[in-house]
């Protein structure tokens, strides 16, 4: 046990299944899979104790076993997740608070979950927007654009969710910055709002700088407003008064003399890309949070490969967060395009049971990427 990773335990011993330890195929013995990150262990399901259970996965690298974890498929049909308030913030993106007492007590900033609406609906990962341990809530902002999250915007609270598997994926280091710029483009504020409320509420000089297409899009300008030292809203159009994208205002608050030990960006591939360019040059720590498709979250199916330095890393096990510096972002934007036509397949309910490159959609067919 000691030799898997932090958030590998986690998941051996967290809330994503809780019902046993690995079996011995997925303990060692690596039989299939050959990406740069490692190779993959087969996958196997399993009847636990009234739950049908899927061994997720085991992922190895070096013969150090990375990735292992049963992730709980389909529970007692009265053990589900009532969803407690749901609220349109624009007309495409919804905040929704659901009931999961033992992931809000862990689940940190950076990190994400996986639902599942029904036994037959498809997994989708969505990253945390905020928690309440004491509540016992989770609440997710996320867009409707996909055939899940369409469905998932026309619940109600007293509805409730089949799975809500989590946390999944590494908490963004945040530990010891002193002055952090947060910067979220569109959705990806609702993701970086954790970071920054974390940052803030830890003594941390924050200012977050959003930008959307236009001023109806904006989001959680109140929470930001209460949660950072400075905030700034950019709009394409120049709806809201200030014109420009959220690089022209990092470059600025950098020309003015903030002095930023840390930037971290959620957003757009190219936004991120740009944000990693801007901050190179001062050789400020910067991390980006990549959202490439996510199948199983697990680090099996190998569809979020992420090209990082010289080689390639999986987003739900070793990210989401990577070294801006580091990450070969035009090939982030090739395999995002390599899989639309998957995506939009899956909206338009046509056949999508084989996705480019070879990856096969195992474990829910989720076709959607991680969003807020
Ligand atoms: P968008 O296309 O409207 O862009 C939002 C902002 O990003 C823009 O207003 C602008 O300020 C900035 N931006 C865009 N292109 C830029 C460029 N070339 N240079 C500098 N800044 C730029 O975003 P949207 O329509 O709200 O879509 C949300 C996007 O966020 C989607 O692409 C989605 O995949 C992504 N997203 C990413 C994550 C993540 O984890 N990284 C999570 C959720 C959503
Ligand atoms: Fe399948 Fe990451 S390896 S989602």
């Amino acid at each position: 046990m000691n030799r898997l990773r932090a958030p590998v335990r986690r998941l051996l011993t967290g809330p994503v299944g809780g019902v046993g330890r690995p079996s011995a195929a997925a303990r060692g013995n690596p039989s299939r899979g050959n990406s740069s990150a490692g190779r993959m262990e087969t996958r196997s399901k399993q009847r636990c104790g009234g739950a049908f259970a899927i061994l997720a996965a085991t992922s190895t690298r070096n013969g150090t076993v990375l990735g292992a974890a049963f992730v709980s498929e389909t529970r007692r049909a009265d053990d589900v997740y009532p969803i407690e308030q749901v609220e349109a913030l624009n007309p495409e993106v919804t905040r929704m608070v659901v009931r999961a007492p033992e992931i809000a007590k862990k689940i940190k900033p950076g990190q994400f979950i996986m639902l599942r609406i029904d036994e037959q609906g498809e997994r989708i990962p969505l990253t945390m927007n905020d928690c309440d341990p004491e509540a016992g809530t989770i609440t997710i902002i996320f867009q409707a654009v996909g055939a899940t999250t369409i469905r998932l915007a026309q619940m109600k609270a007293g509805d409730a969710l089949q799975d809500f598997a989590g946390p999944l994926g590494n908490p963004t280091e945040l530990e010891g910055a002193k002055r952090a710029c947060v910067i979220g483009g569109g959705l990806g504020t609702a993701i970086a709002f954790p970071q920054a409320k974390w940052l803030y509420d830890h003594g941390c000089e924050v200012d977050v700088i959003t930008g959307f297409r236009n001023k109806d899009l904006v989001l959680l300008e109140d929470e930001i407003d209460r949660h950072s030292t400075r905030q700034i809203i950019m709009t394409d159009d120049g709806s809201n008064g200030n014109k420009g994208l959220v690089t022209q205002a990092l470059q600025q608050r950098i020309d003015e003399g903030a002095d930023y030990d840390l930037v971290l960006a959620v957003g757009p591939v190219i936004m991120m890309k740009f944000v990693a360019a801007t901050t190179k040059p001062y050789g400020i720590k910067t991390y980006v949070s990549m959202n490439p498709l996510m199948i199983d979250g697990t680090g099996m199916c190998g569809g979020c490969r992420v090209k990082v330095g010289d080689e390639y890393l999986h987003a739900c096990v070793d990210g989401p967060d990577f070294d801006g510096h580091l990450v070969d972002f035009d090939d982030a934007m090739r395999r995002g395009v390599m899989y639309r036509s998957f995506e939009s397949a899956a909206r338009e309910g046509r056949d999508c049971t084989s996705v480019p490159n070879g990856d096969s959609p195992h474990l829910g067919h989720s076709t959607e990427r991680k969003g807020a």
